[in-house]
């Protein structure tokens, strides 16, 4: 009965891991999956998160079952930190169900999308995140694209975003990155989203915003401007919420979906659709890790200690970029000067995908095969000899 299941083909982003663990080279840089890395090239527990931890394991009392939607005081805390302290004025009109990581949010939001309206179609961005397709495909989204990034300015398209999603038919749902676009590190400003939220109300159009990066890119507050300002613009809205990066609880799988309906009447139907939708595909969400950023959030000092955390990281970030901005645009004489308006873990390199693998054949530098880099791979031990190395593959041709 299963021969006629085919072999599947490396995953883009997590098969690059996988090819960097084989490499016995000792000076192998890895630029591959997204995750934070500090100046010794580890991916930490923050200490907010390992002292919540620890009080969590003291204190808790039971582990039973919770509810499909989860641990109610982590849907509110990180709705607050979504939304803003006051719900940007859509506290009575939101439901929230804890998920499994942001692509366990995604995939409720797109089943819940899916039963709303089956066949509808979800737009988003060219590129975008490579799991993006495949899981909204999954829960029978239909996926297409909208013009997003310009690979000659290595800057946003953005009059061509925003004429296409000025022509998209009503009900048509569109992805977002609400920051730290993946994968190419190139955000909207205040009054590009500006323009893009009355596009989507004029429009009708449904927006379903992801944000996997929150505080990575510029701070908390700046990060979610994007869905503070469409929460108030349109009816109804979904955002899928990832806390593996910005917490530092990858496998956790902590993630958060927020469904804006139009009104509190259907609001109390989305939630129970939401809890209906769960209770099929998972049950109830794992509880370790939302059971710690609850406490972090909900714990003065613990929240403050995270946030200077929070900020340490985005900060190395930043400066890496620059940093690589400048070794690449010495070695290569030509402007890289855009990889520091970017923002978040990613930046897109003008690479073929030949070019990738000579990086990783001869060089060992692995990214994904799109010339995906993660920033926070780079240290300031290594980024000469990556940008070197990038330098020598692109003049090869
Ligand atoms: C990434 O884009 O590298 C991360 O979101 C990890 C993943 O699951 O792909």
């Amino acid at each position: 009965m299963f021969e006629s299941l085919t072999r599947v083909p490396p995953d883009p982003i997590l098969g690059v891991s996988a090819a960097f663990q084989k490499d016995p080279s000792t000076d192998k840089v890895d630029l591959g999956v997204g995750v934070y890395k500090d100046e010794a090239g580890k991916t930490p527990v923050p200490r907010a998160v390992r002292r919540a931890e620890q009080d969590l394991i003291a204190a808790q009392t039971t582990k039973a079952y919770l509810s499909p939607v989860g641990n109610p005081g982590f849907n509110t805390q990180v709705a607050a930190l979504t939304f803003g302290v006051d719900l940007a004025g859509r506290k009575a009109d939101l439901s929230l169900a804890q998920a499994p990581g942001g692509s366990g949010a995604l995939h409720l939001g797109a089943l819940f999308l899916a039963a709303a309206r089956a066949g509808s179609i979800a737009y988003v961005s060219d590129p975008t995140w490579a799991n993006h397709l495949p899981l909204l495909g999954a829960a029978g989204l239909k996926v297409e694209r909208y013009p997003y990034y310009d690979a000659h300015t290595n800057g946003l398209a953005f009059d061509r975003m925003l004429g296409f999603l000025d022509a998209l038919p009503a009900d048509s749902v569109v992805v977002l990155h609400a920051c730290c676009h993946n994968p190419t590190g190139q955000d909207l400003d205040v009054a590009q989203w500006q323009a893009v939220a009355e596009v989507l109300a004029k429009r009708r159009l449904l927006p379903f915003v992801d944000m996997a990066y929150q505080g990575l890119g510029e701070d908390l507050d700046r990060d979610a401007a994007s869905i503070r300002l469409i929460a108030k613009a349109v009816p109804e809205m979904l955002v899928a919420v990832s806390c593996s990066k910005n917490f530092g609880v990858y496998r956790e799988r902590t993630g958060l979906l927020a469904v804006v309906s139009a009104n509190t009447e259907q609001a109390s139907i989305h939630a129970g659709q939401l809890g209906r939708i769960a209770r099929t595909v998972w049950s109830m969400p794992p509880d370790h890790g939302a059971a710690v950023v609850d406490r972090v959030l909900a714990t003065p000092e613990l929240r403050q200690e995270w946030v200077t955390e929070l900020t340490h990281m985005a900060n190395r970030i930043n400066s890496l970029r620059s940093l690589l901005a400048e070794k690449l645009t010495t070695a290569s004489g030509a402007d890289f000067g855009w990889i520091k308006q970017q923002r978040g873990m990613f930046s897109r390199l003008p690479l073929r995908a030949e070019q990738v693998v000579t990086l990783r054949e001869q060089h060992h530098i692995y990214m994904a095969p799109d010339g995906r880099i993660n920033i926070a791979g780079i240290s300031p031990a290594n980024c000469t000899r990556v940008a070197e190395s990038i330098a020598t593959v692109m003049k090869a041709g």
